[in-house]
Formats: structure tokens, C-alpha cells, sequence
């Protein structure tokens, strides 16, 4: 198998917001609905293409998803904005369509063990189940398939890259030409990213592809941009880095919505995000959720943001960046920096 070539950067790309779904499912506290309704309005504002609102899973598994009905019916819907939900099987879809989704995300995981431990199903069962949305969901919703643990499982370890094409191959059958490939518990590497992505995309060149990245391993940014060297062209991103799979050991939160939209703002690439609006959403979350979020850019301000200098002071090494530091209160850590402040 070899890869294809490096595409040029690309003028515009679409940003999925995913915070309401992979974001909440992973809270330890019930976020109350009017809250989360209120969260997907703020969010439909902000100009992202579209929002993950919830999942239609079982209340057992995900309790704090286990609103969705209510959710679904009351946000205020914008216009192109794509209003989607997780699904891991045909109740779930009866469920979302009945709600009025615009596109179902069906989950299943490339690995046998986390689609069990996820799913508590077979990947084969999972495949049917694949089979039977399709069925119902055509010509009523987008469907979406979001492959979890393409660049490595937490029970497994590496997952074959040629694993993860047989399984587009086989949804690919079903008629699906929707794909996202989900970097679950945050394993990816770019080089890994670039490969797996330019043979995707090389093999099936109809279909679209969506990059899912987890920042577990700080390597989240890093990833977006070896897949969109690739080719990809959607996002999946969560505001304020919020999220994590319930059934993946140390999974944790997301890449940060703000933080890629600056990225790529930056770099002059296109999201359609108002960026002031996305981080101002994303401030309001520590308040939301009663504890700090790893967003980066929420609390930093933009890269381009201009910072008065203070009257007759000359910049230090110390205070360049961030401003007077605090005397370390360690012992051996004030050791170490009266040492430096002497070289
Ligand atoms: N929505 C609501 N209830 C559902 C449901 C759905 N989509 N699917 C199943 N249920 C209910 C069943 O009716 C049954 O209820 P009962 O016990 O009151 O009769 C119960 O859940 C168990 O059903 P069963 O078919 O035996 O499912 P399970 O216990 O084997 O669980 C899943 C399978 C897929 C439903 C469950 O594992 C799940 O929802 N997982 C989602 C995981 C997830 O979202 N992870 C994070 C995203 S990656
Ligand atoms: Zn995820």
C-alpha cells in the first residue's frame, strides 16, 4: 500500500462542533436541558457547519445524554447549520428521526474489544445494525458513520490501518458514503494521521471523510493538520476541548473548537466561525459545568490580540510573555531560579 500525495492547503474547510454530544456524554453532572439548549443556541450562532446535539443511546449507558427527545425539540434551529445525533443501533435511529435530526452518526469502533465494551456488541452485530439505519434513515437523514479507535484502541493497542479500509469498504456497500475516522482515546500521530488519511482518501475518493481527534496526548492540533495536509476537508471539534469516551480508560476531552478555528484562522483558512463568538461560548463553560476546561485560546486571547506595554518597564526574559511571574514558593524550585537569574 502506498500513499498519495500531499494536497495544497485548502482556501475554507467545515467545522463540527461536537461539545453538546462527545463533550456532555462524559460529564460527571447532569447538565439540565434548558442549559444545553441554551449551549446549542449560543453554539448555532457562532456559524459552525454542525452540531453533534446529543445521542439517542441507551439512559443506562449514557445518562447524561438520556434527553435528547427533549433537547431535539427545544433548540432553535438555523438554517445550514446540520443538526446531528449519535446512534449506536436502529432504536437509537427510530428515536433520532422521530426527534427530526438532520443526520445520524452511527457509531462502531474498528477494534473488536471497544465496540464491546462500548457497544456491548459484536463489531458483525454492529455492521447490521449499520445496515438497518441505512434503511430507515434514507431519504429521511444524513448518515454518518463515525468509526471510533481507527488510530489505536486502549484494549488493543495499534490498529492496522488496512482494518479500518476493509471496514469503509464494508459500509461503503451499505451505500454510505459518509465517514468519520475517530482518534478515540487520543493514540494518533501525525505521521500515522497523513498515511492513513491519504490512502483513504486515495481508495475512495467519493466518499467524505471527517477527522475526530481526541487531545489526550496533546497531539490534537498536530493531527488536524497532517489530516488536512492529507485532504480532509471536515472537522470534528469540541468548544473549550470538552469530552471523552465513558467506555475508554483514560479517554479524555476532545481537540478545542477555539483552538483549531484560531489555528486555522491564523493560517488563513476559511471555518465560517466567528472566533469572537466560539470563545466567547466557551468562557461561559467553566461557569456551565463547575470546572475548568483545557481550552488554550479561551483564556490566552487570541494570537494577534495586542497587550500594552507597562510605562517604563523593560521587558525581562520573565515578563515578555506573561507578565511578572510569582516567586516560586518551592524551595528547590527558587533555587533553581535565583541559579538562572544568575546566567
Ligand atoms: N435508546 C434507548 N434505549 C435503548 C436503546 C436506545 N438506542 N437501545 C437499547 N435500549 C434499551 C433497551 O430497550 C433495554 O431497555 P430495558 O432494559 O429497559 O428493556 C436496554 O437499553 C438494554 O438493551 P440491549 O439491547 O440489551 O442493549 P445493551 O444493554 O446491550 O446496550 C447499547 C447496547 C448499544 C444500547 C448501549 O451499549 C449504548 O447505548 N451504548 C452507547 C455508548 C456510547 O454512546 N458511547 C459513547 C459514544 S462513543
Ligand atoms: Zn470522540
Amino acid at each position: 500500500m502506498t500513499a498519495g500525495r500531499l494536497q495544497p492547503l485548502p482556501s475554507a474547510v467545515a467545522i463540527h462542533e461536537v461539545a453538546p454530544r462527545d463533550g456532555l456524554q462524559a460529564e460527571r453532572t447532569f447538565l439540565p436541558t434548558p442549559q444545553k439548549i441554551a449551549l446549542i443556541d449560543a453554539l448555532s450562532r457562532t456559524g459552525v457547519a454542525k452540531i453533534e446535539a446529543t445521542s439517542f443511546t441507551s439512559p443506562r449507558a449514557i445518562p447524561a445524554l438520556a434527553d435528547g427527545e427533549a433537547v431535539m425539540a427545544g433548540i432553535s434551529r438555523l438554517p445550514g447549520v446540520v443538526y446531528a445525533a449519535l446512534v449506536p443501533n436502529a432504536r437509537g435511529c427510530e428515536r433520532a428521526l422521530a426527534a427530526g435530526v438532520d443526520e445520524v452518526n452511527i457509531v462502531m469502533s474498528c477494534s473488536e474489544s471497544h465496540n464491546r465494551s462500548n457497544l456491548r456488541m459484536e463489531r458483525s452485530a454492529s455492521l447490521d445494525q449499520i445496515s438497518a439505519i441505512h434503511s430507515l434513515a434514507m431519504g429521511a437523514a444524513i448518515v454518518n458513520v463515525s468509526l471510533s479507535t481507527a488510530f489505536g484502541c486502549p484494549y488493543e493497542g495499534p490498529v492496522q490501518a488496512a482494518e479500518v479500509l476493509r471496514l469503509i469498504e464494508r459500509i461503503g456497500r451499505f451505500g454510505i458514503g459518509q465517514i468519520t475516522l475517530c482518534d478515540t482515546t487520543g493514540m494518533a500521530q501525525p505521521a500515522q494521521v497523513e498515511s492513513l488519511f491519504l490512502v483513504a482518501l486515495r481508495e475512495f475518493p467519493d466518499f467524505r471523510f471527517t477527522a475526530h481527534f481526541h487531545n489526550t496526548r496533546g497531539m490534537g492540533l498536530a493531527n488536524c493538520l497532517a489530516a488536512l495536509m492529507a485532504g480532509v476537508r471536515h472537522f470534528d471539534a469540541s468548544l473549550g476541548g470538552l469530552g471523552g469516551c465513558p467506555f475508554a480508560p483514560g479517554a479524555t476531552g476532545n481537540v478545542v473548537n477555539e483552538d483549531l478555528v484560531h489555528m486555522l484562522d491564523a493560517m488563513g483558512i476559511e471555518t465560517g466561525v466567528d472566533l469572537d463568538a466560539l470563545i466567547d461560548v466557551a468562557r461561559q463553560l467553566p461557569a456551565l459545568l463547575g470546572h475548568d476546561v483545557p481550552g488554550q485560546v479561551m483564556k490566552a486571547g487570541r494570537y494577534d490580540r495586542q497587550t500594552a506595554a507597562a510605562p517604563d518597564a523593560a521587558p525581562s526574559r520573565r515578563n515578555v510573555a506573561s507578565g511578572p511571574v510569582s516567586p516560586p514558593s518551592n524551595p528547590a524550585f527558587a533555587a533553581m531560579a535565583a541559579d538562572s537569574d544568575r546566567h
